[in-house]
């Protein structure tokens, strides 16, 4: 383990198996469609890496970086769009892939976002939610995790664009970030 984590939440054989096992209810609720899906950049990569080889349909895949101005209304413009989709999602049906949810305001921006360009359907997954922490009205369509409170790191995830690349998600030692 990384000596800035304090422990492993979720090991690589859980993130393994429960990511499969999420995956493939998308892949029979989506099996006549041919959905656009958005990777949010940069958490959700290696999530979304292995969530779309479990994926049958035919699937586009396309990417957005975006950055919350941290609070208020929800809507499209208090989120800063650092890198836009390649594709039109008028009429499309789209996944958003993202790694976590919290106070859910990134997400519900995003959805609405989408919806407003016309997109047929919006559907959220997540690899984790920190269910206790949400402030806004929305929810994940599809989460393979509820975890506690506790800022995580690895499978993607960063703290000051570190750890990213650690493949378990490790609880962060407090002291890292404190300090
Ligand atoms: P929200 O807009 O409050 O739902 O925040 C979601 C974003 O906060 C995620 O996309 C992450 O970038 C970040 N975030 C929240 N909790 C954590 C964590 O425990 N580790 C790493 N990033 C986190
Ligand atoms: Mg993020």
């Amino acid at each position: 383990m990384h000596k800035d984590c304090e422990r492993i939440m979720l090991t690589e054989e859980q993130l393994r198996s429960r990511v499969k096992e999420v995956a493939l209810v998308v892949d029979e609720d989506y099996k006549d469609k041919s959905p656009l899906v958005v990777g949010i950049l940069k958490g959700s990569i290696i999530f979304y890496a292995d969530f779309i080889r479990f994926l049958s349909m035919p699937v586009e895949l396309d990417f957005m970086a975006v950055s919350s101005y941290g609070s208020g209304a929800v809507s499209s413009g208090n989120l800063k769009i650092k890198k836009d989709l390649d594709k039109d999602v008028k009429g499309r049906d789209v996944i958003i892939v993202e790694d976590i949810i919290d106070s859910g305001f990134t997400l519900a921006c995003l959805k609405r976002m989408l919806e407003e360009r016309g997109a047929a359907s919006v559907k959220i997954v997540t690899l984790l939610d920190k269910a206790e922490r949400r402030e806004y009205d929305i929810k994940s369509d599809y989460n393979c995790f509820i975890i506690e409170n506790e800022f995580v790191v690895g499978y993607g995830l960063d703290y000051n664009e570190q750890y990213r690349h650690l493949p378990y998600i490790g609880i962060l030692k407090r002291s890292v970030y404190e300090k």
